[in-house]
């Protein structure tokens, strides 16, 4: 679809949630040029005191004093991952977020942005980064034929999820 004006307003690009290597993803379904305002971050505004004891892991701090929690359904952008070299970044303007192309961006293509260090250190690292740079397809491969393996050793019945599970 065409590009609005205005380099904060969102081009109505069709976009799909799928699976991903990080679980549920954020992909494109058509092309879109680098530069180009993708979708919005959106959610609700939370209180000094939820901005402490909130576990959600869609909370997103937008300046000193304002942090949303984007778990809400409308925010399809809570399902963008984090990658080391990603093709989104993330702009900010007048206390809203903003998704942009950080280069063009094919069909196909999953969307990415380098989510901060902070939330980085805490949700991602402990388990393992697994965006392309970090973790290449090779190893996703070997991964798999492991689970092949394993899994003739589970007991009868044993979902393929959970043996995914035991080889991540
Ligand atoms: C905002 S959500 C992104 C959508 C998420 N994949 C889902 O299925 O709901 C952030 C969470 O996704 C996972 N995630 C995102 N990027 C990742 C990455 N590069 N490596 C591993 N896990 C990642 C982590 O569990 C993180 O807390
Ligand atoms: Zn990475």
């Amino acid at each position: 679809m065409q590009q609005k004006k205005g380099k904060f307003v969102p081009g109505g690009f069709a976009l799909r949630i799928g699976r991903s290597r990080a679980g549920l993803g954020l992909f494109a379904k058509e092309p879109i040029k680098k530069g180009a305002c993708i979708i919005e971050y959106v959610g609700r505004e939370l209180s000094e005191a939820e901005t402490y004891t909130s576990r959600s892991k869609y909370l997103f701090e937008v300046s000193k004093t304002k942090t949303i929690d984007g778990s809400v359904r409308s925010n399809i952008a809570r399902y963008i991952n984090h990658a080391c070299k990603p093709n989104c970044e993330i702009e900010i303007r007048k206390s809203r977020v903003f998704v942009m192309a950080k280069r063009n961006i094919k069909a196909g293509e999953e969307l990415h942005y380098d989510y901060d260090t902070e939330y980085f250190d805490e949700h991602i690292k402990p388990l393992g980064c697994r965006c392309i740079g970090c973790k290449p397809a090779s190893e996703e491969k070997t991964a798999r034929r492991v689970l092949a393996v394993d899994t003739e050793s589970l007991p009868r019945g044993t979902k393929e999820k959970s043996a995914v599970a035991l080889v991540r």
